[in-house]
């Protein structure tokens, strides 16, 4: 009897602890689809990251990083990504050093600020500057790429002659994570991490070792060619015009699949590269499972790959990286270039949630955070070199704050579509879009022939006649959508802010503040948060 009552105690107290595992896993920040949008959880309630990248050696010393905390958090960031790099976690082969690991979280704690850390490992800006000596000492072993019949400073991507590197990669990965694991699994401060930076071979437009020439001249993988036949309706555009121009065949070598272009070694070189991340993201995913996002070094269509990281996640691939695995949660978008909003538009796709691990900070990252989260429900914004403390971080300061105080109606509102975001400037003045059957014509502000030179904002609908708008530097006009029985006029327009989610009245604003009830104004001076009532009359 006593021995049957200790089987029971045991199968009940495993029962216990395996529900409450699969709880603390559930608990974990993860990616979760809410309506219209996918969020990131933390805690069980959505996370927006108003995060900022530091330089790439700032976190490799800890005395280094000591003051720079609170300042980071005085901008106010809520999240800083943060490099770690397999030279100093794994500094003799099988020994891992956590100290950086651990430290960085101490640090960052104390200012309650989270972290996303980058693992920079094989590549870094498709290079390979960051794995440790004894792996880059071993070329047998470690195999490198050969463009011009030489063995260059990059290791191969190639699968099959890659292996050995790929699988120390992914153990050392691995280990960090069952590390983060161990010392963050209850407190999470540890939100996501990036598997490598930046990959791609630069140089040429694919590798030319043996092994991959064989490889380019054997036929595509069925994963991938099932993959194109699955997905054919909904590829990206311009690769499914390069797959059908070319006969959409599906089978063949590569070049008979995609044309005896760089295109096809392109797409060759992400197949190759997407199969040895996501190998290494699920590993680290097995031991902790953390949302894991890939970083893409863009390049216009036209440019030649090789000239930039060719193989890389660029949107013309996003479809071969996904054909190659399900480890990898986000692909993202490392937007330096002027045009940010075709970059969000290109990067936010059904299957793929946006979020900017690097941009550019001061005046540009303040406006494009609002088209960024606004627009395009970005999980996270976080300008590079955030530890430049250069002029105009205040600006990206004063727009953080601001998106901070709306949080909770944003998250709510996000997922059922009622938010837009915007930025204006002289080359694009004008944004319209429907919110609540009406017309939201958004423009440059002026009054009395003062004209804004640029504006950034966004507007959630928070009831049918009920708007909250942030930003500055625009006007909006609110319009039926014609035909219609009835015009539209603003019954009051408040400025105010949010004090843990209460909202604080300040001034009703009306003559020249919201030129005399017919527009609805954030002027350029500061980023306000206002809220507009709209009537109807006949
Ligand atoms: C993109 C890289 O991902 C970063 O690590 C850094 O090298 C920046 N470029 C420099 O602009």
């Amino acid at each position: 009897m006593k021995a049957k009552m200790s089987v029971v105690a045991s199968v009940l107290s495993a029962t216990l602890f395996f529900s409450v595992s699969a709880n603390a896993q559930d608990n974990l920040p993860h990616l979760e689809k809410r309506g219209a949008v996918t969020q990131l959880i933390v805690d069980g309630k959505p996370f927006l990251m108003l995060s900022g990248e530091l330089y790439n050696s700032s976190s490799s010393s800890l005395e280094y990083m000591k003051p720079l905390w609170p300042k980071l958090a005085a901008i106010p960031l809520n999240t800083v990504i943060t490099p770690l790099s397999w030279e100093l976690i794994e500094p003799t082969e099988g020994k891992y050093d956590f100290t950086l690991v651990d430290g960085l979280l101490a640090q960052a704690r104390e200012q309650h600020v989270r972290v996303v850390f980058l693992w920079l490992a094989a590549w870094k800006n498709g290079m390979s500057s960051y794995p440790p000596v004894w792996v880059k000492q071993n070329t047998k072993r470690f195999p490198r790429v050969v463009l011009h019949n030489n063995p260059v400073n990059i290791l191969s991507a190639m699968g099959g002659y890659s292996d050995a590197t790929r699988d120390a990669d992914a153990r050392a990965f691995a280990a960090v994570m069952q590390h983060i694991r161990e010392v963050d699994g209850q407190e999470h401060t540890v939100l996501m991490m990036q598997g490598e930076n930046e990959v791609g071979v630069l140089g040429d437009t694919r590798d030319h070792s043996p092994q991959a020439d064989q490889a380019f001249a054997s036929a595509v993988p069925a994963q991938l060619t099932d993959y194109l036949k699955a997905h054919r309706d909904t590829l990206e555009p311009t690769l499914r015009a390069l797959w059908l121009q070319n006969g959409g065949n599906t089978s063949g070598t590569w070049a008979q699949i995609f044309g005896d272009t760089a295109r096809a070694d392109e797409i060759f070189m992400a197949w190759n590269y997407a199969r040895y991340v996501h190998a290494v993201a699920a590993k680290g995913k097995a031991a902790y499972n953390l949302p894991i996002y890939v970083n893409t070094w863009l390049a216009n269509d036209d440019n030649i790959p090789g000239n930039y990281p060719s193989g890389g996640p660029q949107p013309k691939v996003i479809d071969i990286w996904k054909a190659a695995g399900s480890a990898i949660d986000i692909y993202a978008p490392d937007v330096y270039d002027p045009d940010f909003a075709k970059w969000a538009n290109r990067y936010h796709r059904p299957d793929n949630l946006l979020f900017i691990p690097e941009t550019n900070g001061g005046k540009n990252g303040a406006a494009n955070v609002f088209e960024a989260v606004g627009e395009h429900a970005a999980i996270g914004f976080s300008p590079f070199a955030i530890d430049g403390f250069h002029e105009g971080t205040t600006d990206l300061g004063e727009s953080y704050s601001a998106i901070d105080a709306i949080k909770p109606i944003l998250f709510e509102q996000q997922t059922k579509g009622n938010v837009h975001g915007f930025t204006l400037s002289k080359e694009r003045p004008f944004a319209e879009f429907y919110m609540n059957g009406y017309v939201v014509h958004v423009s440059l502000d002026e009054i009395f022939g003062n004209h804004a030179e640029s504006g950034y904002g966004l507007i959630i609908a928070t009831g049918q006649d009920e708007f909250l708008g942030v930003g500055k530097g625009f006007r909006v006009l609110i319009t039926p959508r014609s035909p219609s029985s009835f015009k539209l006029g603003y019954a009051s327009i408040d400025e105010g802010t949010f004090k843990d989610g209460r909202w604080i009245p300040g001034r009703r604003l009306n003559g020249d503040e919201n030129d005399q009830g017919n527009y609805w104004r954030f002027d350029p001076k500061s980023v306000k948060i206002e809220k507009a009532v709209l009537y109807h009359y006949e």
